[in-house]
């Protein structure tokens, strides 16, 4: 039996060059563009590889077909050119193309396919609105720059394969119908035809497989895994997304952070050609918060939160001593109750050469501050030798302490935030510096800044629910110093976990697990899950590890936030070939979607309509 029939390409349309001028080729690809110049046409034949120029003599002897068939061509046609490669003259040269000293004089023309009125142009950067560009996603993958992107995830894919296999990594695959273990996330479920009313939960992450293939003792397992969380969407964030899983056994803090970063060395070396330093920075949690007011600082650029506290007294300004006192109060009460409280906090930053900033403008970055719960942005401004604006009043007295104290020059705005919670004036102003980082064209997309952040709290107190809960997951290993204290004074235990955190976004997260079974019971009690319901929900982990389990840890990197960061984006909707919309919808398959009558009886479900629905 014959194959299908069509002019096949001898080349693609991005490996044409000088040296190829005399050949007669066949190229099959897209009209990009076609232009008319008197007769004469030029066709951009684009594909994956590249794009060709190509040229229709229609008014040529003998050229009435290829004229009739060029007449139709539109943008998009698929198609089919054999022609003669020839030089272009001098003055066409095109130097920013790989073919662009080539064109291809074409002998024939065969339209493999039509395409319809184009919803969009398909540009090198789409304006097309979001929803548009997800319904036809066929069409803006074909962008140059999307095709780009997709190709920068594949090369990632495939250099994190290559160290991780050549390291002694073994990538195995865990199940997507599992069961729900709450791992922070709403789960999304899968009804069970076979048993009514039970349910399959689909993989917040494989953590609990990868712990236990550590029991089974694979010692070093990776997995490109495909996870799924029911939250919120956000820029970085999906239903669907993708880990680098990772889990080492015998494996301490240092060895999992030394063995991410030779990984991450490695894979910005093969796919940007940067070299990365081979030890990446390290923060306390605590001070990430105390310096940049987030556990997410992005280290691109300086702006410092400092200290206001010192001037505070000497000046006569009450919100800043009422904060302080208030802070302090709170704090002798936690104390009194064995807990490490925080107190007050007055933090400042100096923002460069911007004491020319417009009310509105600092009114502006209030707003922002006011959204993480600041009550209000203080300012004043460096002039003149001294302090000017504001709340500079209140400080004449101290004013050129102040400055020197905070290095601000004339020409520089303050910024100030008080609160009788510490960690509400530290991330209130934080997120003012993150504005700011962006506003002032700090954050450079093609630098990449990396911190690990170490010593997490362990715990963190849910004010709501009225409990302790974990700060990352309940499998994290409590730091050895706070064995003995653990339920004493939860707040103050650290956890042996971490956070790699580029360019302010969380870029991964890990610990050291537990392993013994009876610290565990100590870390379920403390988030008040009793025996019962940890060994109902977790039980098949912590019978496993009845059974040798070695010390082991591990961490996961978010394949599509590296991805983004890398390609410079801010969404990571643009590194996912097929991404869902901030409503969880899939416009393009047009998901989710009712399913009939039949198919619900066979999973013993019924659907309840509210009456708004
Ligand atoms: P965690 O929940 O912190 O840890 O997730 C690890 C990393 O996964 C990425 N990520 C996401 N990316 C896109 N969309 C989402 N909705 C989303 N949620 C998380 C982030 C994040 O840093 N099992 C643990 C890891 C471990 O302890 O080994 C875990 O899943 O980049």
């Amino acid at each position: 039996m014959e194959s299908m029939k069509y002019m096949q390409r001898t080349v693609d349309c991005g490996a044409l060059r000088k040296s190829d001028c005399g050949r007669t080729v066949i190229l099959n690809g897209w009209v990009h563009r076609k232009r008319d110049h008197g007769g004469i046409f030029f066709i951009n034949l684009r594909d994956r590889y590249g794009i060709t120029q190509v040229t229709v003599d229609t008014e040529a002897k003998g050229s009435e077909e290829l004229a009739s068939i060029c007449a139709q061509l539109r943008n998009e046609f698929c198609i089919a050119v054999e022609g003669e490669v020839k030089p272009r003259p001098e003055q066409m040269v095109n130097p920013a193309m790989d073919t662009g000293e080539v064109e291809v004089h074409a002998l024939r023309i065969e339209i493999l396919n039509k395409a319809e009125v184009l919803p969009f142009q398909i540009d090198e950067e789409s304006n097309a609105s979001e929803e548009l560009r997800l319904k036809y996603r066929y069409l803006d993958l074909r962008s140059d720059v999307m095709q780009k992107r997709i190709r920068l995830r594949h090369e990632v894919t495939f250099a994190i394969r290559e160290w991780m296999s050549s390291n002694g990594f073994y990538e195995i695959e865990t199940p997507t119908f599992t069961k729900s273990t709450p791992e922070g996330a709403r789960d999304y479920l899968v009804p069970s035809r076979l048993y009514p009313g039970k349910f399959y939960a689909l993989p917040q992450s494989p953590q609990i497989y990868k712990q236990i293939l550590m029991v089974s003792g694979f010692d070093k397992y990776f997995q490109i895994a495909r996870c799924y969380r029911d939250e919120d969407a956000r820029g970085d964030r999906q239903p669907e997304f993708t880990q680098l899983d990772i889990e080492m056994s015998f494996a301490r803090r240092d060895d999992v952070l030394g063995m991410i970063e030779a990984l991450f060395c490695h894979v910005f070396k093969k796919t940007l050609a940067l070299e990365l330093p081979a030890k990446f920075r390290r923060l306390a949690y605590e001070e990430a918060m105390e310096v940049y007011g987030t556990d997410k600082p992005d280290l691109r650029f300086d702006m410092p939160l400092q200290d206001f506290a010192p001037f505070v007294q000497a000046g006569s300004f009450a919100a800043f001593k009422d904060a302080l006192a208030a802070g302090d109060a709170e704090k002798q009460k936690a104390q009194a109750k064995g807990i490490t409280g925080e107190g007050g906090g007055v933090k400042a930053i100096v923002v460069k050469g911007k004491a020319d900033y417009s009310r509105k403008q600092i009114e502006e970055l209030e707003a922002h501050a006011k959204i993480y719960r600041a009550g209000a942005l203080f300012w004043m401004k460096a002039t003149g030798g001294s302090l000017e604006g504001g709340v500079a009043k209140f400080f004449a007295e101290n004013a050129g302490q102040i400055r020197a104290g905070l290095g601000a020059e004339d020409g520089d705005l303050i910024l100030i935030t008080a609160d009788a919670k510490r960690a509400v004036a530290n991330v209130s102003l934080g997120a003012v510096r993150s504005k700011l980082g962006k506003d002032l064209g700090f954050c450079d997309p093609k630098k990449f800044e990396f911190v690990w952040i170490v010593d997490f709290p362990m715990f963190e107190f849910n004010e709501e629910e009225n409990r302790w809960q974990a700060a990352h997951h309940m499998f994290t290993w409590p730091q050895d110093q706070y064995h003995a204290t653990l339920e004493q004074d939860p707040g103050a235990v650290k956890g042996d976990l971490y956070d790699l955190v580029l360019n302010g976004y969380e870029l991964a997260s890990g610990s050291i697990r537990i392993h013994e079974p009876e610290l565990q019971k100590r870390v379920f009690n403390i988030v008040g899950l009793g025996a019962e319901e940890a060994e109902r929900k977790f039980g098949f982990l912590t019978g496993a590890f009845k059974y040798g389990a070695p010390p082991h840890g591990g961490i996961a990197p978010g394949l599509d936030r590296l991805v983004m960061i890398m390609a410079g984006q801010t969404s990571i909707k643009e590194v996912i070939a097929f991404p869902k919309n901030s409503f969880a919808a899939g416009p393009m398959e047009d998901c989710p979607s009712e399913i009939d009558q039949k198919q619900l009886d066979e999973l013993h479900l019924s659907v309840i309509r509210k009456k708004e629905d």
